[in-house]
């Protein structure tokens, strides 16, 4: 039986699926409220196509969450998936992942295998995971086993990303790598094994700092272009080919993904004094960042065309969330452009078909319909107009 350890946006259709192929899995989930849900075939995340109808046929069935850790305690393969965060001055918080780590290690058993899925900094499952669960099962590798196999999931797509996405698992050693493969092939249709747990943990990494480092590449030409009197489509329809894959632009890098996990490298770098091999990932963090003040650049200088004080003008920025069609604000880069406005004196408005009216008032926003602005932007699109 699967014990699946954190039921979030990650970890919920991961244990789905897992149940949908025909095995027992265990949900541990500290939040009491989510795991009734579950139970009761209800799912908390109706934004996710597909995952209702796995929670309406197994949720209580083949899939029983709980609060409780003792009650996955008959379990012999647990994956943790929480989150970790990064704290102000970018370092990680591992205080989510090591209290869920040493809640396993108490009902750890000989032969068991852990797997890590949240993606960490680089050697976290060979050095501090191992070290949380030894400490608090007596037990040492070799008598249990440890895996890393990064979530590649992106909300919106996680379960047709599960079935059909390629996924990575790679063991502290070799054993568990065996291990963890034959386990997972079971309910991963696309599967591969690589040569260790730090080999897995990097391939998730490098993913995002791709990510970023493109977006920052094609927020710098897209400025660039504006600059030459150049339409950056246009010309990145024809610049992308096999060995040439731009972005797109944008007002930044949102999320609790890409712009957090170039940091794991960038810190990781910095406390070996390696300042030098993470300099295009901090620049690029930069770049991506500072998207904001360009946006807000060009907005006042729109806003110059509007027959009106510059204060009465009414903006409305359109798209609040740091993905389009996503109800998530972490460190979204169009709702840090809003509050940037707001602290410039200008008269700002949003629309978001995502929120209510109240819910943008709790944010302290100001609602407003896209027709009765004097000037729209879109953040997604990128486009402004003045109606
Ligand atoms: N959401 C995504 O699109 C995505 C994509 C790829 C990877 N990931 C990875 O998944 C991780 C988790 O992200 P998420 O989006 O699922 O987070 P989330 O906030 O949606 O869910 C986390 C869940 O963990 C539970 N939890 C917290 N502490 C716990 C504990 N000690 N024991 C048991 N449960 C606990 C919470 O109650 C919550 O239900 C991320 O840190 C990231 O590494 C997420």
């Amino acid at each position: 039986m699967i014990a699946v350890v954190g039921l979030g946006k990650a970890g919920l259709p991961l244990s789905f699926v897992i149940a949908d192929s025909g095995l027992k899995v265990i949900g541990v989930d500290v939040d009491a409220k989510k795991c009734d849900m579950i139970n009761r075939g209800t799912n908390p995340i109706p934004e996710e196509p597909g995952l209702g109808e796995l929670v309406e046929k197994h949720g209580g069935k083949n899939l029983i969450a709980t609060p409780e850790y003792e009650d996955a305690a008959g379990c012999d393969v647990f994956i943790v998936i929480v989150p970790l965060f990064v704290d102000d001055t970018y370092n990680p918080d591992f205080g989510i992942l090591e209290s869920a780590f040493r809640s396993v290690g108490r009902i750890l058993k000989r032969g068991d295998l852990v797997v890590l899925e949240t993606t960490v900094p680089p050697m976290t499952t060979e050095t501090l995971a191992r070290r949380w669960l030894e400490e608090e099962s007596g037990l040492e590798l070799g008598e249990f086993h440890l895996a890393h196999s990064p979530e590649r999931i992106m909300t919106g797509y996680s379960i047709s990303r599960l079935r059909e996405f390629a996924k990575v698992v790679g063991g502290v050693d070799e054993e568990s790598g065996t291990k963890v493969y034959d386990i997972y092939k079971k309910f991963i249709a696309d599967l591969h094994m690589v040569s260790s747990a730090r080999v897995a943990e990097f391939i998730k990494l490098m993913e995002g700092c791709y990510r970023d480092v493109n977006i920052a590449l094609a927020n710098e030409l897209f400025k660039i272009s504006g600059e030459l009197g150049i339409n950056f489509y246009e010309a990145r329809e024809y610049a992308n080919h096999e060995y040439c894959h731009l972005h797109m632009p944008s007002t930044g890098v949102g999320g609790h993904c890409i712009p957090v996990y170039p940091w794991f490298l960038i810190k990781y770098m910095e406390e070996r004094e390696k300042f030098s091999y993470s300099e295009l990932l901090r620049t690029s963090r930069t770049i991506n960042d500072e998207m904001i003040e360009y946006w807000a650049g060009k907005i006042i200088l729109e806003c110059l065309k509007v027959n009106k004080p510059l204060d009465d003008v009414k903006i409305c920025i359109k798209g609040i969330t740091f993905r389009q069609g996503v109800k998530q604000l972490y460190h979204s880069r169009n709702l840090a452009l809003v509050k940037l406005l707001m602290e410039k004196g200008l008269n700002i408005f949003v629309y978001d078909e995502l929120f209510s009216e109240e819910e943008l008032e709790k944010m302290g926003l100001r609602g407003i319909s896209p027709d009765d602005a004097d000037l729209i932007f879109d953040s997604s699109e990128l486009w402004m107009e003045i109606p």
